[in-house]
C-alpha cells in the first residue's frame, strides 16, 4: 500500500542523492531529483512536493494518480525519457484499465516504477476559462493542492477485547495510511459514523480538509467505499452580476459556469443606495443579506444541473466581493462602509462552515473569503490581484476594475499600492440619455468618418455594420435600443477624433453647418447617432458624465502612480466585464488609462472570480494573497491633496497635461480647438497642442 501521504510544505526532498540513481523531472512544476529504480513515481512526486492526486492510498481503485512519461530527447535537462523507462503494466493496472479505462498513454503514478531517466507529465485538466458571464478572456492552468482531500481507508472491524470506538479506530488508520495526525471531526459526522463503516463495509472515503499547515484537519464528511469526487465553488458576489464555477477538486475542471443578476439590485442600484437602505429600513441588512444568499443557493443549482452534481458534493467554497456585498453576504452591517473613514468590519481572510451562511450544500462544506484590501477595494481585488499578480513581476503592472466604483491597484515586485475612485455608473450606460446595459439591440462599436461625420456602429445582437446592406433586415428583430458602456467610451473618442468636440468635451456648434448630425439643444449640441424608431443621441449632459467618471478614474490611477513616483505603466490590466469589452484605443484616445504601449492593454474578463479560481484549487494561493494583501498600501483618494488638481487635468481629452506618445504612435489626436460651453469656436482660435 502506498504508505502516509506527507504535507507538501514538510517536504524535504529525499537525502542523500545517488547520482547513479535515475533522474526524474515532473512537470509542468519543473520539480526534479534522483531516486532509486524501483520508487513508485507517485512517491517520487510526492517526495518532491508535487501534488498528484490520489484517494485510494495507492490500491490502484481510484484512478486519480495518473501522469504520462514525455518520450524524447531533454537535451537542456540532460534527459533522455522513454517509456521503456518505467516499468511495464502490471496486474492492477491492467484491473483498472479493464474496469475504468486507462488510455494507453496514461500510467498510475502509484502503481508504475523508476527503471531510468523520466520526464514526467501530471495531467492538470485544470484549463479555467476566465469568462463567467460574457466573454473568454483568458485560459490558464492553476497547480492543485486544494483545502479538501478524499482519502479511502479500511477500518479494523471491531473487537471486544479492544474496545475503541469506531470513530476512533478510523483515526487510527487516517494516521496510519495517511499520515493525518489530530483530526476533529464535524460534529454532525458522529451519530453517523458506525452506519457509515457498516455499509462500506468498513471501506470508507473521508474527506478532510486542512487550509493553513498550522491549523488542525477536519474531518467534513465520510463516504462508505471508495469516494472518487468532491467539487467546489468559487464565487464572485459583484453589486450588478453573481459568477459562479463549478470545479472538481480532484481534477481542478470546470464542469459548470453561470452567472445571475444580484437581486439585491430591487434595494438599491448601486453600492452607495444599498447601504441607504440599510440605514432607512430596520430590517434592510437581514432583507438584503437572504436575497443574496438565496440567489447564490439558485445559482449553485444551477451549476450543479450544467455540471450533473449533486450539490452535496461541494465540499469547499471561495468567495470574493467588494467590500459591501462582502459585508452584506455574510451578514455584517455594511454602514460604517457609506461614511469616512470606510471602516471594514474585517479585513482580514474568513473561514465559516457554509451552512452557518445559509448555503444548502454539503453540511461539512467549508467556506473562505478572501481578504479585503481597504474599505472601497475588497476582496474581489484582492482575487483580480492573485490573477493577474502585480506582485509577481518586476515591470509596473496596473490593474483596473471598472464599475460604480474602480478599483485600482498599481505596483510591482518591490511595492504594491490600491485605491478606489468613485467613477459612477456612466460607464455601465446609466446617467446617459441613450444608455443601456450591454443587451441585444444595444449599440456596441461606433465609428465616426471625420469628413462627413456620418456614423456607422454595430449592434448587440446584429453581425453587420449600419452601412452594409443588409443591417436593416438584421437589425429589424432586435431594434437599435440604445448605448451600452463599451460604445459609449467609444462615441465620445469618435466625436473628438472626427473634431465634433473639443478636447474639453464641448459639441461644437459651428459643425452644424456641415452635418445634420448636429443638433442644437437651447444653449447646448448634441449629435444624432441613429434616427430610427428609437432617436439616439450623444448630448453635451452625455459627454459631462463620461468626463466625470474617466476623471475620476484617472486622476485616481496618477495618484498611485505619483505615490510610487512613476511616470509610466508597463503593462495594464483591464478587469470586469466592462473591461472585456472596451477597446483600449479609445479608452486612451479618451484618457481613461495613462499611455502605454497598446500591445501591452489586456482585459482579463472576471478576475476576481479567476483569483477565487486559484484560492479554491490551491490553498498556497490564500496565504500567497493574505500576505500581499497585508504588504499593499492603500491610498485613500478623497483624503489626498492632490486628487482634485489630478481630477481637472483629467477633465481634458486624453489629459490637460499628460503626454501619450505611445498612443501618438498609433492615433492622429486631433489640433486643439477652443470651444465655449455654448459651442460657439471661441473666436475661432485655434493652436496646435504644445504636445504635437
Ligand atoms: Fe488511486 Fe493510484 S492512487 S489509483
Amino acid at each position: 500500500m502506498y504508505g502516509a501521504l506527507p504535507d507538501r510544505n514538510d517536504l524535504t526532498v529525499s537525502a542523500q542523492e545517488n547520482k547513479s540513481d535515475p533522474l526524474v523531472l515532473f512537470m509542468p512544476s519543473g520539480k526534479r531529483g534522483r531516486f532509486p529504480v524501483g520508487t513508485p513515481v507517485l512517491d517520487a512526486a510526492r517526495s518532491l512536493g508535487v501534488y498528484v492526486e490520489s484517494v485510494c492510498g495507492g490500491r490502484a481503485t481510484c484512478g486519480r494518480c495518473q501522469i504520462e512519461v514525455q518520450e524524447g530527447n531533454f537535451a537542456k535537462h540532460k534527459i533522455v525519457s522513454s517509456n521503456d523507462h518505467i516499468s511495464a503494466r502490471g496486474p492492477k493496472e491492467e484491473r483498472y484499465d479493464k474496469i475504468r479505462g486507462l488510455p494507453e498513454n496514461r500510467r498510475l503514478s502509484c502503481s508504475a516504477m523508476i527503471q531510468g531517466d523520466l520526464v514526467i507529465d501530471v495531467p492538470q485538466d485544470t484549463v479555467v476559462n476566465a469568462q463567467v458571464v460574457r466573454k473568454a478572456a483568458s485560459d490558464r492552468v492553476i497547480e492543485r493542492n486544494a483545502a479538501v482531500q478524499l482519502c479511502y481507508v479500511e477500518v479494523d472491524e471491531p473487537d471486544m477485547h479492544k474496545p475503541l470506538g469506531d470513530l476512533d479506530r478510523l483515526k487510527v488508520m487516517l494516521e496510519k495510511d495517511w499520515g493525518w495526525k489530530d483530526l476533529l471531526v464535524a460534529p454532525h459526522l458522529i451519530p453517523q459514523v458506525q452506519s457509515i463503516l457498516r455499509k462500506g463495509n468498513w471501506g470508507v472515503t473521508a474527506a478532510i480538509h486542512r487550509d493553513m499547515d498550522s491549523s488542525r484537519p477536519f474531518i467534513v464528511a465520510l463516504y462508505p467505499g471508495l469516494k472518487n469526487e468532491a467539487y467546489g465553488i468559487a464565487c464572485d458576489i459583484g453589486s450588478t452580476t453573481i459568477a459562479m464555477h463549478l470545479v472538481s477538486l480532484l481534477s481542478g475542471r470546470i464542469v459548470g459556469s453561470s452567472g445571475t443578476s444580484n437581486p439585491q439590485i430591487r434595494f438599491g442600484e448601486d453600492l452607495m443606495s444599498r447601504v441607504s437602505y440599510v440605514m432607512m429600513n430596520p430590517d434592510g441588512r437581514e432583507a438584503m443579506t437572504k436575497a443574496v444568499r438565496e440567489a447564490i443557493n439558485g445559482l449553485i443549482g444551477k451549476v450543479c444541473a450544467e455540471g450533473e452534481v449533486d450539490r452535496h458534493d461541494i465540499l469547499d467554497m471561495v468567495f470574493v466581493a467588494n467590500p459591501i456585498m462582502h459585508h452584506l453576504f455574510l451578514g455584517i452591517d455594511p454602514t460604517e462602509l457609506g461614511q469616512a473613514p470606510f471602516a471594514l468590519a474585517v479585513s482580514g481572510a474568513l473561514q465559516y462552515w457554509a451552512h452557518e451562511i445559509d448555503i444548502d450544500v454539503n453540511r461539512g462544506a467549508r467556506l473562505y473569503t478572501l481578504p479585503c484590501i481597504a474599505g472601497h477595494v475588497g476582496a474581489d481585488a484582492a482575487g483580480a490581484t492573485l490573477s493577474e499578480g502585480p506582485y509577481r513581476q518586476d515591470r509596473m503592472m496596473l490593474l483596473v476594475d471598472v464599475g460604480t466604483n474602480a478599483e485600482i491597484v498599481l505596483g510591482n515586485r518591490q511595492r504594491v499600492v490600491a485605491a478606489s475612485s468613485p467613477t459612477g455608473p456612466a460607464f455601465e450606460g446609466a446617467e446617459i440619455s441613450s444608455g443601456q446595459r450591454a443587451a441585444p439591440g444595444a449599440i456596441e462599436r461606433v465609428r465616426i468618418d471625420p469628413v462627413t461625420l456620418e456614423p456607422k456602429f454595430r449592434v448587440i445582437g446584429v453581425e453587420k455594420w449600419s452601412d452594409e446592406e443588409g443591417f436593416a433586415e438584421q437589425a429589424a428583430s432586435v431594434g437599435v435600443t440604445g448605448i451600452c458602456g463599451s460604445a459609449i467610451i467609444e462615441v465620445v473618442a469618435e466625436m473628438y477624433l472626427a473634431g465634433v468636440i473639443s478636447e474639453d468635451g464641448v459639441v461644437d456648434g459651428s459643425m452644424a453647418e456641415r452635418s445634420p448630425r448636429i443638433l442644437q439643444n437651447g444653449r447646448t449640441f448634441s449629435y444624432l447617432l441613429h434616427d430610427g424608431e428609437q432617436r439616439i443621441t450623444v448630448t453635451q449632459n452625455d459627454i459631462r458624465a463620461i468626463q466625470l467618471a474617466k476623471s475620476a478614474l484617472y486622476a485616481g490611477i496618477k495618484l498611485l502612480m505619483e505615490k510610487l513616483g512613476v511616470e509610466h505603466v508597463d503593462t495594464i490590466r483591464f478587469a470586469g466585464a466592462f473591461g472585456s469589452f472596451i477597446d483600449p484605443k479609445y479608452a486612451m484616445v479618451l484618457g481613461l488609462i495613462p499611455d502605454c504601449d497598446l500591445n501591452e492593454v489586456k482585459a482579463v474578463g472576471n478576475a476576481a472570480g479567476t483569483g477565487a479560481l486559484m484560492a479554491l484549487l490551491n490553498r498556497d494561493h490564500r496565504r500567497e494573497i493574505e500576505k500581499t494583501v497585508a504588504h499593499i498600501e492603500k491610498i485613500e483618494t478623497a483624503l489626498e491633496p492632490n486628487f482634485q488638481q489630478l481630477f481637472v487635468n483629467a477633465m481634458a481629452m486624453p489629459n490637460k497635461v499628460d503626454a501619450f506618445p505611445e498612443l501618438a504612435k498609433v492615433v492622429t489626436l486631433p489640433e486643439r480647438k477652443v470651444v465655449s460651453d455654448d459651442g460657439g469656436d471661441g473666436g475661432g482660435r485655434r493652436r496646435r497642442r504644445s504636445r504635437d
